[in-house]
């Protein structure tokens, strides 16, 4: 790998999948004598990412070879490294009408044509064995096996064509391609930029360990996950108000950079946090935050089980470097924050509250300590809660 940017994609090429105008019109003419298959949540968050180049080097939904390569050896059917399967799924009598060699129109929850799929291949969905290997449990409470139990029982592989990535997407001026954000970084003279990944508002202990990472790179990319999520967790209109209050506020505007990632949560835990830095590579960056329980869901995964994953993929074919951070806290005796590697303050000197206390307090109108959450954001998530968020 360069150490000094710009990152190749992962698999060397930045893919592109949207068509052009006259192509577009010619697949729009095309799409109602074709069978429709419409997408899921996280299907249209994936189509949307491999319209954009997100999960280069994909090129369309996942044939058989690719799947069980990626559910058993944590590799594309080539060897590269890839850690979650990108389906295409559709019920059985759906899969009836479908032939491989066919094109299907795929279409949102408002039947609007997104792309053509050429089928290549029909294969079945091995929910047990993409949820034993990928989620590392079956539990139908895991809201990312959940989803996945839900959708249909057979696969459609083969490449796409895309007419629209996404229709109306929310935070526009923030949904920065692949394309776009090297741009942005390369503007700004960025040779290396770490991405934070994040599916909740920024706590004192997020801000820690991205200004930790901050230190030793050019560039920091606050990179929030804003597609599916789970119920509970905050929406992302709000989050997307608290970041930019807290960078407004705490952060130097000339070396952080603010953008969505259009993804579904998997809470896959540690086969995610590959799957969040091999994304954050092709979106151009470098390195790539991996703290306590990332992208873990209730007690599932060992706390650093999303740090080890990393142990077991050659780094040079993963291409970014993950920077790996303990479990931060505000500690009272050293007045700063820190983790068990930075200080020997014992557990009462260490301010720590569960994701229940502080919906709670929140809940009750109180902020939480300032040691936690910074007051704007405080009142940011009390308001939204006020309104029923
Ligand atoms: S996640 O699903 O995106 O991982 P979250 O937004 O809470 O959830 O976390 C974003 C990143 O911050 C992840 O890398 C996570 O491991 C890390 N993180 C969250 N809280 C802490 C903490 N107290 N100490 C260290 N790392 C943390």
């Amino acid at each position: 790998m360069n150490p000094i940017g710009p990152i190749p994609p992962h698999g060397g090429r930045l893919v592109n999948l949207v068509v052009d105008a006259p192509r577009a019109a010619a697949l729009r003419q095309q799409a109602p004598g074709l069978v429709a298959v419409h997408l899921g949540e996280r299907e249209q968050c994936d189509l949307e990412l491999l319209a954009v180049g997100g999960l280069s080097p994909l090129t369309g939904f996942m044939n058989a070879a690719d799947y069980h390569s990626v559910c058993e050896r944590m590799q594309l059917a080539d060897g590269l490294p890839w850690s979650v399967p990108v389906t295409c799924t559709v019920d059985a009598a759906t899969a009836a009408r479908i032939q491989p060699g066919q094109p299907v129109a795929l279409t949102d929850d408002a039947d609007r044509l997104l792309a053509v799929l050429t089928v290549r291949e029909k294969y079945p969905h091995e929910k047990q064995l993409e949820c034993e290997r990928v989620y590392r449990t079956t539990d139908a409470a895991h809201p990312g096996v959940a989803v996945t139990l839900a959708q249909g029982p057979v696969c459609l592989g083969g490449p796409l064509q895309v007419v629209m990535p996404r229709y109306d997407p929310p935070f526009a001026e923030h949904r920065l391609t692949p394309a776009q954000t090297r741009a942005a970084f390369a503007e700004r003279g960025w040779r290396t930029v770490v991405a934070f990944q994040t599916r909740n508002p920024i706590h004192r202990a997020h801000e820690y360990i991205t200004k930790c990472a901050l230190e030793i790179c050019d560039g920091l990319l606050i990179h929030p996950l804003v597609g599916q999520t789970q119920k509970g967790d905050i929406p992302p209109d709000v989050r997307m108000r608290c970041y930019q209050v807290l960078l407004a506020g705490y952060y130097s505007p000339k070396n952080t950079f603010l953008s969505v990632l259009p993804a579904a949560m998997r809470y896959a835990g540690p086969r995610e946090a590959i799957h969040h830095a091999l994304m954050r590579k092709n979106y151009g960056c470098t390195h790539f935050i991996v703290g306590r329980d990332h992208a873990g869901v209730g007690s599932y995964y060992g706390t650093y089980d999303a740090q080890r994953i990393f142990d077991e993929v050659d780094p040079q074919a993963l291409g970014i470097v993950p920077l790996k951070f303990e479990n931060s806290f505000w500690c009272r005796r050293s007045g700063a924050m820190a983790t068990d590697k930075t200080t020997a303050s014992t557990p009462a000197e260490r301010v720590s509250l569960s994701g229940t206390a502080v919906r709670e307090l929140l809940a009750r109108g109180e902020r939480p300590p300032v040691e936690f959450t910074r007051p704007e954001i405080a009142d940011i998530l009390i308001e939204a809660l006020r309104k029923g968020a």
